[in-house]
This record gives C-alpha cells, structure tokens and sequence, in this order.
C-alpha cells in the first residue's frame, strides 16, 4: 500500500468545527494528516481533534496553539479559515463593527500566524493557507466591510509569503465563491424567499450552482501538500469561474 500523501503532517485549522474549517480538516485528515481544529466551538468528529481557541483574543490564541503544538509534537500546516460576514454598504456598519470583523477575520489570521511561526520554521514542509474569499477581487453588493476585511486578507497573503518564503514556509490563499454552509444557511434563513436568494446566489456563479464545502477543502489540502512546494504567494480561486468568466445568462 502506498503512503498517503500527507503522512505525517501535523496541522491546525482555525474554524475547524464547521463548513469549510471542517471539510478542511477532514480532508486533511483522509489524506493522512493529523489535525487539530482551533474554535470556539470544541465538538469535532473523530478523527480530528478540537481545542478551544478564540481568534481575537492573545492569549487564547496562544494557549490552543501550544496545546495543538504539543499534541501533534509540532506544526507544519496552519489553515487560517475562521473568518464571519457582514453585510451592507458603508453607511450600514458602525465603526464597532468595521473593528469586530477586521480584528476576526484580519489580525485573527495575524495572531494564530504569529504564535505558529517559531514552530513552523522547524518543518521542512511548511506551509499557511488562508480562507480569502471572491469578495477580495470582485465587487460585490452589500459587501462593503467583508470585502474590505477579505481584500486585506489577500494583500496580507502576498506580504507574508515574502516574508517567509526564505524561512520555508509556503504562504497562499484560497478565494471561494459563495460556498453552501451554516454560514450561508444562516444567511438564506433571513431572505423574504430562502429558496429565491439560494437560487440567485448559484445563479451568479458562472456553474449555476453554489460551491460545495469540500471543494474548497480539496484545494486547500492540495496547497498544504509536499507536492505544491513551488507554489508560493498565490491565491487559488475556488469559485465556479465567478471571478474570470463572463458567460451568457443560462438559456440564452
Ligand atoms: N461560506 C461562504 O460562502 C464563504 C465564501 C468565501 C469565503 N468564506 C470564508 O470561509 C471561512 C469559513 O466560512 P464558513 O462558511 O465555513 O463559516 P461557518 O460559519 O460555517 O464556520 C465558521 C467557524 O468559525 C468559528 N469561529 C467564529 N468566530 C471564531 C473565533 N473568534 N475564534 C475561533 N473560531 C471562530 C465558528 O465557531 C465556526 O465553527 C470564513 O473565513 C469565510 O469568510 C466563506
């Protein structure tokens, strides 16, 4: 029987307990990873692990990210994926809000990256990958303050990976479209017509249909992977062509 292609990789992902935190590192774990999910929600399925883990708060972040460090003895992937919405133009959001969201999905990513640098610099196949969204390259409606958060999430990438490419460790971003979970069902509850915003939400990506959390999950797994070692400071769109393409509305 051959190895599986991610034997031995210790890695954490933050958001692990849910949608594409949770098809994430469970993709990762098929692949033969060991996997420690960082949330605020600890109840994840075995094989996985869970550690508590607050994103906006020092000292929770660094706490989960030892005790994920000393269960797996080390690190080599960190998925930076907890991240929430906002919906709303600029006059919508108060300046409370702009500070939650960018500290969550924004210097969330910085801390956790921050407290697991000194470990992966030890791997010799390391690697971060943040959950950056289409938000960050299209403009989208309603989206004011999560595009802002997720576009700097896509710059932050690109810094880092510069950063730390000589130090061996890969930085990347994944850009999904809008993908079918909680987050969304969450989402669709509030629409006058759930069923409605569902289908204008698949209509708008160029495959009719919304992006499944496990496709995401597959290419961040592909990113932490030995075998993308050259690929580096790079965001890959998970989008059902949404961003690149400009096709004729379906039926015409
Ligand atoms: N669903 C989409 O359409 C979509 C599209 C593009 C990008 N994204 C991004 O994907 C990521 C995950 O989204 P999802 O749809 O899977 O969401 P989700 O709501 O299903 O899961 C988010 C997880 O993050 C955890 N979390 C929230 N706040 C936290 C905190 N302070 N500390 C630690 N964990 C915390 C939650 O407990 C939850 O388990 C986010 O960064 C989001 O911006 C989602």
């Amino acid at each position: 029987m051959s190895t599986p292609e991610l034997d031995g990789v210790r890695a954490i992902v933050t958001g692990g307990a849910s949608g594409i935190g949770l098809a994430t590192a469970t993709e990762l774990a098929s692949r033969g990873a060991r996997v420690v999910c960082l949330d605020l929600n600890t109840e994840v399925p075995a094989p996985l692990t869970g550690v508590r883990c607050d994103v906006t708060d020092k000292v929770s972040v660094e706490e989960a990210v030892s005790a994920a460090a000393r269960i797996l003895g080390g690190l080599d992937a960190v998925v930076n994926n907890a991240g929430i919405g906002a919906q709303g133009t600029v006059e919508d959001n108060d300046d409370d809000e702009w500070h939650r969201v960018i500290d969550l999905n924004v210097v969330g990513m910085v801390r956790v990256s921050r407290a697991a640098l000194p470990h992966l610099r030890a791997s010799d196949n390391a690697s971060i990958t943040n959950t950056c969204s289409i938000a960050a390259t299209a403009g989208l409606p309603q989206r004011a303050l999560y595009s802002a958060s997720k576009g700097a999430v896509l710059s932050l990438t690109q810094a880092m990976a510069a950063d730390h490419v000589r130090e061996g460790v890969r930085v990347n971003c994944v850009n999904p479209g809008t993908v079918s979970t909680p987050w969304i069902a969450r989402l669709l509850a509030k629409a006058d017509d759930p069923e409605a915003e569902r289908a204008a939400l698949g209509a708008r990506q160029p495959t009719g249909r919304l992006v499944e959390a496990d496709e995401v999950a597959y290419a961040i797994a592909n990113l932490v992977s030995p075998r993308s070692r050259a690929v580096v400071g790079t965001s890959v769109a998970v989008d059902g062509g949404m961003q690149g393409l400009r096709v004729r509305p379906a039926g015409s």
